[in-house]
């Protein structure tokens, strides 16, 4: 983020502290219960969305080196991503040309070749057949026409991009727009490494959990015990960038920056960046690195859903909490925390919200003044569906 805009927010995040007063939408909105109950629009969703909409599979980390790959199977199609001998990151449908089965199993690791379990047939990290056992008994084949088939892939400012129909386009100048790719750029994000991963399936929308990431007017209950600890709750700051967005919430560690010159600043003392990636990617920006939480429908339903969280952290980052650990295993990982709060606190509260939508008993629930990010979110998902927008309710 530059400079000018790291000072903004921080001053604007102070202004709200000294004033008692909060980012504020220009009234309330009604999101109408089957947003997240109703299967027609969960079809419709799942259709653009995920099936045809470039999804953000993971960051450069998650590729290492040279014979990394990673799968993943968490919008409709497998897939099986690689980096090169040369480096380039190369997507395939993780499926066998000879007879359908899944041709790599292991979520990550590294591996040039790739051989089907079924009956061998053997791929190489760029897709095409270089082997099938007997070819004598099954009968010659052009092995140029049964490589795995390859899909449109991109890495950029340190994303992994994939578009699941092979004649998908991905223009992430398009996706995020020139402001925002300037300062996913500034973050750095190439350069992390990829920690640990965690999963965590839930009875509730997909939406459920993004929405959970929109305010903290919440922090000073639900959060009473853990983050509200470390953050002032209802103070932030919030941005958009195209269907995107960037909620700034306000740590307490903000009041160190009033005796600190301002060309010093550094937003991440101050504030925890919360970056909305439409439609369903989350990514917190932390002093040492980032943690990204990853949404998506599971079970072709609007009911459950897995939440797929991942730590990545600057080298400087992973040696010191690697010595943490060696000092003690024990020891408090504030890093994980963050996790295990979405998990045990955040989650649970969505999986009741879910609980009592689906009831039937209430018709919508309301997104108040002092939850913007709400407001954009939904409001954004209703546009990318030729929904209406809905209206704001001014306040009484
Ligand atoms: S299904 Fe893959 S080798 Fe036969
Ligand atoms: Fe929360």
């Amino acid at each position: 983020m530059i400079q000018k805009e790291q000072i903004r927010v921080i001053k604007g995040l102070l202004d709200h502290l000294d004033n008692k007063t909060n980012v504020k939408a220009d009234g309330m909105i009604k999101n109408p219960a089957d947003t997240y109950t109703s299967e027609d629009r969960f079809q419709m969703e799942w259709n653009n969305f995920f099936l045809n909409h470039p999804q953000i599979i993971g960051f450069s980390g998650d590729l290492p080196n040279k014979g990394s790959f990673m799968t993943t199977d968490d919008f409709g199609v497998p897939i099986l991503a690689t980096r090169d001998a040369n480096g380039e990151f190369k997507c395939f449908v993780n499926v066998c040309t000879h007879r359908g089965v899944i041709v790599e199993n292991q979520r990550r690791g590294e591996k040039e070749k790739f051989s089907c379990p079924f009956h061998g047939w053997t791929f190489n990290n760029r897709g095409s057949l270089v082997g099938y056992p007997k070819p004598d008994h099954f009968g010659e084949i052009d092995k140029s026409c049964y490589g795995l088939k390859e899909l449109p892939c991109v890495e950029q400012h340190g994303f992994l991009f994939v578009h699941p129909d092979e004649n998908g386009v991905i223009d992430t100048q398009d996706l995020l727009g020139d402001q925002l790719i300037e300062e996913m750029e500034s973050w750095g994000f190439k350069d992390l490494i990829l920690t640990q991963e965690e999963e965590y399936v839930t009875d509730m929308n997909w939406k459920l959990a993004i929405d959970t990431f929109g305010e903290t007017y919440h922090f000073s209950t639900l959060h009473k015990d853990t983050l509200f600890e470390s953050f002032y709750g209802n103070v932030q700051m919030f941005d958009t960038f195209k269907r995107n967005a960037r909620l700034s919430l306000c740590k307490r560690q903000i009041e160190d920056l009033r005796t600190t010159p301002e060309k010093d600043w550094d937003v991440r003392v101050g504030s925890l960046p919360v970056y909305f990636l439409f439609p369903n990617i989350i990514v917190n920006v932390l002093e040492g690195g980032i943690i990204v939480v990853k949404e998506y429908p599971l079970e072709n339903s609007p009911h459950k859903s897995v939440s797929k969280v991942s730590f990545y952290f600057t080298p400087e980052a992973v040696g010191y909490l690697e010595e943490m650990k060696n000092g003690d295993e024990e020891s408090f990982n504030p890093y994980i925390a963050f996790g295990e709060i979405i998990r045990d606190e955040d989650y649970v509260a969505a999986a009741a919200s879910h609980k009592g939508l689906r009831s039937g008993k209430i018709d919508h629930i309301l997104f108040g003044q002092n939850e913007p990010a709400l407001h954009h979110y939904h409001n954004t998902y209703r546009e990318a569906l030729n929904l209406e927008p809905m209206p704001l309710i001014k306040s009484k």
